[in-house]
């Protein structure tokens, strides 16, 4: 083998280990996850299916809560939330109308929110502060007005 070509080989394998690692660690250190839930809902019946026809925050521990958020054109159910600092909020979104973002910047919560579809991340809130919740998908003339808040005290 010529050795520009052994060279070439092994600069290939190590992006390849170095890239591998990189998820590694995006995985188990950054607790970022492909989206795994695979829940569906009739788009049609959103306001009629639980937990969705009564869309909040509940709380089902010490310190861990579930928030159902639904994100309509253009704004999100409920647009406000307020949790004490530590809180571990799992977010289930959906959507009865298009296609929605929901985004928690400085978080790892980042789904699209797709009709027919229930998307679920987990985070849990460390610090006090005011957390934005944003659509970050296209969804129409009203898009940019689509956002909301959660504070955590
Ligand atoms: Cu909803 Cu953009």
């Amino acid at each position: 083998m010529h050795r520009a070509e052994r060279r070439w080989l092994q600069a290939g394998i190590a992006t390849l280990i170095a890239f591998l690692a990189l998820i590694g660690v995006a995985a188990l250190h950054d607790d970022i996850v492909p989206p795994s839930h695979v829940e569906t809902i009739d788009p049609t019946r959103v306001a009629e299916t639980p937990p969705f026809d009564k869309p909040g925050l509940r709380q089902t521990g010490p310190h861990s809560y579930e928030a159902y958020i639904v994100a309509h054109i253009f704004s999100f159910d409920p647009a406000h939330l307020t949790v004490p600092a530590g809180a571990r909020v799992t977010f289930y979104a959906t959507s009865p109308d298009v296609v929605h973002g929901f985004f928690i910047p400085g978080t790892a919560v980042n789904m699209m929110v797709v009709p027919g579809w229930v998307s679920s991340a987990t985070h849990t809130f460390r610090r006090a502060g005011t957390y934005l919740m944003l659509c970050n998908e296209y969804c129409g003339a009203g898009h940019h007005f689509m956002y909301g808040a959660i504070d955590v005290r």
